[in-house]
């Protein structure tokens, strides 16, 4: 597919998101395939860090709208939540570098990702009310314990978005780095994490997460159903329909 570009070498799997004129929105088919990737490096022996990466001006717009409209996440097997339960159940380390806008998931995503280097025109933001829809991919628990119950409820609740010295400061990231070094310091610190010995990295990323594990794939599921059924509601066609018909939503009746 050529929305989303895959390489492995040298015990790394990078993954390109790569639909720049959509601004990396992303559809179903790519939530197939890149739940697809991660489950096979996931089991691939030869894997041994995934890193994540999108263009020096974008990151991701998200979902894309239209096919949401399409063909919207009914269940628990939509390939979104199946993208979003490999994402932070993948026991190895994730690298991701952000640059220019990421929007919902394209922020929600970096809750499960390990080492996130942003350049320093990233804007991140979780609008979901302003899309008449909920939290996702766990970020109505993660997001709070990340960034603090004040800072979340502006990013949530407002839906504003945030640049990156915010992010770093909150430790959503671990560094800002000018747009156009962003994706080669990811690859040197996979490259760093690739030699090390991978029974370490698998118990330390473990350790660090275990506490929030099960509560995390809990919030996901509950999350993901409320978030497929207010999809159907009017506040939600009205959010996307005025995304289509490039407009304000009218939000007065509801
Ligand atoms: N779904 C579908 N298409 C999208 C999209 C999305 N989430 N985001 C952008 N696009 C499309 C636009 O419709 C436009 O298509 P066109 O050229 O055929 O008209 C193209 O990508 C460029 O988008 P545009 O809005 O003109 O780019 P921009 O640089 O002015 O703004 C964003 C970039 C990301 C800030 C803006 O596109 C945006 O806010 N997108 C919606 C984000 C969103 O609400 N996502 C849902 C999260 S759940």
């Amino acid at each position: 597919m050529t929305d989303l570009l895959t390489d492995t070498a040298d015990g790394i799997t990078t993954l390109t998101l790569n639909r720049v004129a959509k601004k990396n929105s992303f559809t179903t088919a790519m939530y197939a395939a890149m739940a697809d990737v991660l489950d096979q490096a996931q089991t691939d022996a030869a894997v041994r860090v995934l890193v994540i990466q999108g263009h020096e001006t974008i990151f991701s717009a998200g979902n894309d709208i239209a096919d949401f409209l399409q063909s919207p996440p009914t269940t628990l097997e939509a390939p979104v939540f199946r993208f979003m339960r490999a994402i932070s159940s993948f026991t190895k380390p994730i690298v991701a570098t952000v640059c220019g806008p990421a929007v919902g998931i394209g922020t929600t995503m970096l809750f499960h990702c390990d080492l996130v280097y942003a350049g320093d025109n990233a804007a991140f933001s979780m609008p979901f009310v302003n899309l008449g829809v909920c939290p996702e991919a766990a970020s109505s628990l993660l997001a709070p314990l990340r960034m603090g119950y004040g800072r979340a409820a502006e990013a949530l609740l407002l839906g504003e978005p945030f640049m990156a010295e915010a992010a770093l400061e909150m430790g959503l990231i671990s560094r800002i780095v000018p747009p156009t070094e962003a994706n080669a310091l990811a690859q040197r610190q996979a490259q760093k994490l690739a030699v090390k010995p991978m029974a370490s990295l698998l118990a330390t990323k473990r350790l660090m997460k275990q506490g929030q594990a099960s509560l995390v794939a809990e919030r996901m599921a509950e999350e993901g159903t409320l978030f497929g059924r207010m999809l159907a509601e009017p506040a939600a066609r009205e959010a996307f329909s005025a995304f289509m018909e490039k407009r304000k939503p009218d939000f007065s009746a509801l």
